[in-house]
């Protein structure tokens, strides 16, 4: 994929820009996007529009060349040879891997893609540019607002990261407040659901959670239809292993099929903010910085969250700087919060096969993953506004 940034002058782009003002930046984005996911993209998108912690799509096309669309089709095997096992086999080399000779695996299908271009708003950057612990949640928070809109417009991300949660800095004003859709929960609602959706609007206004975004949820080329049960099982997983639930990765190091959850996306966004903590330039001189980033990045990731765990801001230890102290006893609690909904949301769901159960499941595990989030945020933001960047012997950067 690729991206730019750029301005343009309003009345290049198509009506639905917005009036003012008369010159905006935008971001371009060029993808190849499979043929049976394309047209869901950019529904997912055009429904996103406008909502609090979401971009808005201004154009989407497809490039054509001569009147032929861009696509990889010419190099690709067309439907009818695919069709045909042994044909297709021979369009294939296992170049990488030494092939089995007792169990052969399956010819995979050709991935026909074509090149999808979006214009949107919202230029973000890095959020480990965020320079000081509370912007950081905010922003954490901010984005996984817009990821609830998404489900709320029916659409289950799939790959939180840190490339796909992008930083506000300044914020931005949104035109909507984050609102839960009480529409779409409507009377097939439980009692359960609509508690958790109370106590996030309780949550809101406690946070003063308003129309200014720090940061962002991009993207929907990996997203599935959540009502698609069976879809989200079988989808392939194309999310980044860093930022991955560890129910994940487990079934995919033993190649069992998983029913994507918001609980996946929910533990996603603490591996996002875990990372954005870690790998903030300004403390790339720090003596223990380097060790934790290896953990977080690597096979030992646990490793790195324990002990990000222990720290503390009451008695900090600045070989981490004091950035990190401040967040260690909120990562503990929000990880704490993610376990214990995870426990629930399994009893919940295990073996559940029944649509209108899981959907109630859904909902309920999502707004009472991001209310806990947002619980665990009140907690500790007085603490949090007391940080004070603190120059230290190290170098001359404030940590
Ligand atoms: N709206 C945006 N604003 C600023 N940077 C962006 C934006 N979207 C993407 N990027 C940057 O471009 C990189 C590539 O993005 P993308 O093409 O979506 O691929 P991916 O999501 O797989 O990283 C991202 O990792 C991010 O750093
Ligand atoms: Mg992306």
């Amino acid at each position: 994929m690729t991206f730019a940034v750029g301005e343009f002058v309003q009345g290049l782009t198509r009506s639905s820009a917005p009036s003012s003002p008369s010159r905006m930046q935008a971001i371009l984005k060029a993808s190849w996007v499979r043929r049976s996911s394309a047209s869901l993209e950019m529904d997912i998108l055009k429904k996103c529009e406008g909502l609090f912690g979401c971009p808005r799509l201004y154009y989407s096309l497809n490039p054509v060349d001569n009147g032929i669309p861009t696509s990889n089709h010419i190099f690709l095997p067309t439907a009818e040879e695919a069709d045909n096992a042994e044909r297709l086999s021979g369009f294939h080399w296992t170049s990488w891997k030494k092939a089995s000779k007792k169990t052969p695996s399956p010819t995979p299908m050709p991935q026909w893609s074509s090149m999808h271009v979006h214009v949107h708003s919202l230029a973000g950057s890095s959020l480990t540019l965020f320079d000081d612990p509370m912007s950081l949640m905010a922003g954490i928070l901010h984005a996984v607002l817009g990821w609830l809109n998404m489900l709320q417009v029916g659409a289950l991300h799939r790959d939180v990261k840190i490339g796909n949660v992008l930083a506000l800095i300044p914020p931005v004003e949104m035109e909507n407040l984050f609102s839960v859709n009480h529409a779409l929960l409507g009377t097939k609602c439980d009692e359960a659901v609509e508690m958790e959706a109370a106590r996030l609007e309780n949550l809101l206004v406690k946070l003063g959670v308003g129309r200014n975004v720090s940061a962002f949820i991009s993207d929907a080329d990996s997203a599935v239809e959540w009502s698609d049960f069976p879809g989200p099982r079988s989808a392939s997983r194309s999310a980044s292993e860093n930022f991955m639930s560890a129910a994940n990765l487990i079934s995919l190091k033993r190649n069992q099929p998983h029913l994507h959850t918001p609980m996946d996306d929910l533990y996603s966004f603490f591996y996002v903010a875990q990372w954005a903590a870690v790998f903030r330039p300004s403390t790339d001189h720090l003596p223990l910085v380097k060790g934790l980033r290896d953990s977080v990045s690597g096979l030992g990731r646990s490793d790195g969250t324990n002990e990000l765990k222990q720290l503390t801001h009451l008695n900090p230890d600045l070989r981490y700087g004091l950035f990190l102290n401040f967040l260690g006893p909120v990562f503990k609690d929000w990880l704490n919060e993610l376990d214990t909904l995870a426990v629930n949301f399994g009893v919940a769901t295990r073996g559940e096969t029944d649509v209108a159960k899981l959907r109630l499941a859904f909902f309920a595990t999502a707004y009472r993953g991001v209310g806990d989030l947002m619980e665990v945020i009140h907690k500790h933001q007085d603490s949090l506004r007391s940080y004070q960047p603190v120059v230290v012997d190290l170098g001359d950067t404030p940590i």
